[in-house]
């Protein structure tokens, strides 16, 4: 979880990964309206996050589908260190 101090918590979901076998099957969606429910319930809570790599467009797609709009950030990283 992240707080966006002006105005509450930004829950983020991480590495999502449903097994081939399982995939287009409602996995993600009932993960994802579990968390959603519970976020709307809590009133400190003010959105959803997740991050997406830019080559992935069926994850993409399917993001969007259930909602998620892009952020308006693009995420850096030092990696290999
Ligand atoms: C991405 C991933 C997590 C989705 O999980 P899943 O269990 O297969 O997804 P679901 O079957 O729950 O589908 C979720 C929704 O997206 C819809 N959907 C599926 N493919 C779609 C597409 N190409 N375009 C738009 N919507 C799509 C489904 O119909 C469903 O919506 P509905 O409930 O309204 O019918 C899964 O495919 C996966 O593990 N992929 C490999 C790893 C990966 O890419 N992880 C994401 C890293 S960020």
């Amino acid at each position: 979880v992240e707080v966006d101090k002006s105005q509450g918590w930004m829950w983020w979901i991480q590495s999502v990964y449903v097994r081939p076998e399982h995939r287009g099957r409602g996995v993600f969606r009932a993960l994802f309206d579990h968390v959603h429910q519970a976020a709307v319930a809590d009133p400190e809570v003010i959105g959803l996050r997740l991050y997406v790599e830019d080559s992935n467009f069926k994850a993409q797609e399917i993001y969007q589908h259930l909602g998620l709009e892009r952020a308006g950030y693009f995420v850096l990283e030092r990696f290999p260190l």
